[in-house]
Formats: structure tokens, C-alpha cells, sequence
């Protein structure tokens, strides 16, 4: 890659480049991480699989505090993008019968936050219920106070574009306003490549320059970006998390099916995926999914952890 487009990444400018990368892919983003922004729960995106296996937990905890008789529910989703998760668990939450959902994204990219916004009119509206977004930088103080969550999200990614150097403080920030449940999932050294902000096929070229953790791309409409991109053993997950969380599980997310989507640069439209194939490949995530010697080729790795009692107050 030329050094010109390596120029803007350290310190504040780092920051700047990952917000205008997420901020110029606009609703593209959107499009590509989570398919059709008005069917929440179809899950038949390129990232069907790894987006219906962490929608199961997140609804297997939103039951499981339901089933305590908790009537109020508070969310906040940490580097939220569009807002797809808030919107997910507002809806089911409601459901549940939760009477008092507080549900609040921050994100450094406004353009996402302004599609958040507009996504989440109707849903934002229902009775009991307060969801907004607003400006904010997990490498900065977390607005809110100790323990001010039932759910700490962050997911798909985000924890990939901080500094190396800073996640201790940035796992210690998240916990800090988790009253119980934090769930995170981010790009394993094994994954296939992204270019997180769009589709691969929007790349004309990438280089992951892994000793530096930096992403370098060029799009296909001329477009340059350069910004962080690190990528997590489970290993190093877990040493981040366990000194401010009580971990339940790391999981890996998606070792198969990723592998077998077809590729439209290559593949016939006949050659999708059959049922059977499908239900194989399902199996094989199930029975790898927390294997040591698979974990790390996983597309993610999901974090789901818990405040230690201790520290709740
Ligand atoms: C791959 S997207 C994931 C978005 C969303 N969590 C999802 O699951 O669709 C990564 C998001 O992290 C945001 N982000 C990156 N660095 C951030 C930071 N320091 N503070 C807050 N958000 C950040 C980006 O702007 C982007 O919206």
C-alpha cells in the first residue's frame, strides 16, 4: 500500500479515520452487516449464522432476567452502528412484558447514529420505552454511572479498531457500568478477511498489516482508508476480560459456514447453499465452536461474561 494512506493512523487520527470510514460507507454498512434494516429478526445476511447464534444468547439472557420478575430493563450498546441490536432487544424486551426498557448506543461515527435514529423512529416511541443514541468514544470516559446496565453490549468488531495499549482500561471502562451481563464478539486471528465498514467485493485491495494492527483498503470508487484493526486470539480475550469479569463462555462464532458462502465474484447463482449443507455445517459449529484447537479460525469470537457480585454496587 503507498505510506500516504498509512500517514493517518496513530493517536486522534486514528480515531478520525475509523469515523469517516464507517461515516462515508453510510447505509451501505448497514446493508451489509445486517441485510433488510426492516426485518430484524430473518437473519439471512452474509453474517446470518454468526447473527443468529448471538441473538439466541442475547435473548437467553433478556429470558433469564425476565424470569427473576424484573419488570425494568437497561441496555447500552457500545460502538451501537445502526443500532440493529437496540433495536432487536427493544422489541423483544417488550415483548417479554418488560415494562421499563432504557436502551442507549454511543458510537463515533455520526452518519450511523443519524441512521440509528431514523431506523429506530416507532420502536423509539412505544410506551415505557427510551432508546437513543448519541456521540461517544469507549477510548473516553463511558457516560452513566457504576453498574448503571443489566446488559453491556459491544459487538462485531468494535473492540478490534482500539489501540492494543489501551484495552486494560477500555475492558475496566465496560465494566465499570455493568451491573451484570456483558456480551462482546470481535474478529479472531483466524477469520477470513474483512474490510469491516462494507462488503469484501467493495474492495479492489486490502493488506492487514497485522504487527502494526492496521487495516489498509482501497474501494472500488477510489475511496483510500487506513485505520486500526487488531485481531484477537481467545487467549488474549480472555486476559482482558477475566481481572474486571467473571467469564461464562468464549465461543467461536461462524468456523464454517462463512467458509462455504458463495463468493459473487466466482460463484454461480446456482450454486447456494442446499438445506442439507446448511445442517451439516450447523452441526459442526455446534460441536467445534469451543474446541482450542478451532476456536481461533472462527469469522468471530463471543465473549459472555458477567460482574463479579463484589463489585456490583
Ligand atoms: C463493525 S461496526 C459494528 C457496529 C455494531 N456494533 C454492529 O454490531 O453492527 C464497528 C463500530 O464501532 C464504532 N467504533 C469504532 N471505534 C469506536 C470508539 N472508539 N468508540 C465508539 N465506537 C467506535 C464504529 O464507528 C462502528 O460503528
Amino acid at each position: 500500500m503507498p505510506t500516504a494512506i498509512r500517514q493517518v493512523t496513530t493517536g486522534q487520527n486514528a480515531e478520525a479515520a475509523i469515523s469517516a470510514a464507517y461515516n462515508e460507507a453510510g447505509y451501505r454498512y448497514g446493508k451489509y452487516a445486517d441485510g433488510n434494516p426492516r426485518t430484524l429478526f430473518a437473519f439471512d445476511g452474509r453474517h446470518a449464522y454468526g447473527d443468529r447464534k448471538t441473538w439466541e444468547l442475547i435473548e437467553g439472557r433478556l429470558l433469564a432476567l425476565r424470569a427473576t420478575g424484573a419488570c425494568r430493563l437497561r441496555v447500552l450498546d457500545m460502538g451501537c452502528g445502526p443500532g440493529t441490536w437496540l433495536r432487536r432487544i427493544v422489541v423483544r424486551a417488550r415483548q417479554l412484558g418488560f415494562a421499563e426498557i432504557v436502551a442507549h448506543g454511543f458510537d463515533i461515527a455520526d452518519i450511523q447514529l443519524h441512521r440509528a435514529r431514523a431506523l429506530s423512529r416507532g420502536v423509539a416511541e412505544l410506551d415505557g420505552v427510551s432508546l437513543t443514541f448519541a456521540h461517544g468514544d469507549l477510548r473516553g470516559r463511558i457516560a452513566g454511572p457504576r453498574s448503571a446496565y443489566d446488559l453491556c453490549l459491544c459487538l462485531c468488531g468494535v473492540l478490534n479498531h482500539m489501540p492494543v495499549s489501551e484495552l486494560p482500561e477500555v475492558f475496566a471502562r465496560m465494566a465499570k457500568v455493568t451491573a451484570n451481563c456483558f456480551i462482546a464478539s470481535v474478529r479472531s486471528v483466524g477469520s477470513t478477511p474483512t474490510v469491516y465498514v462494507d462488503d469484501l467485493t467493495s474492495a479492489v485491495r486490502f493488506y492487514q498489516d497485522n504487527k502494526l494492527g492496521r487495516l489498509d483498503v482501497e474501494f472500488s470508487n477510489g475511496r483510500r482508508s487506513s485505520f486500526p484493526s487488531h485481531l484477537f486470539s481467545r487467549t488474549e480475550l480472555a486476559g482482558l476480560a477475566s481481572p474486571v469479569f467473571d467469564v461464562d463462555e468464549i465461543r467461536g462464532l461462524d468456523l464454517f459456514h462463512g467458509r462455504f458462502a458463495a463468493d459473487p465474484r466466482w460463484n454461480p447463482p446456482t450454486a447456494t447453499m442446499l438445506a442439507r449443507l446448511s445442517q451439516e455445517l450447523e452441526r459442526l459449529e455446534d460441536r467445534y465452536c469451543c474446541d482450542p484447537g478451532f476456536v481461533d479460525h472462527a469469522t468471530h469470537l463471543l465473549i459472555m461474561a458477567h460482574k463479579p457480585r463484589t463489585a456490583r454496587s
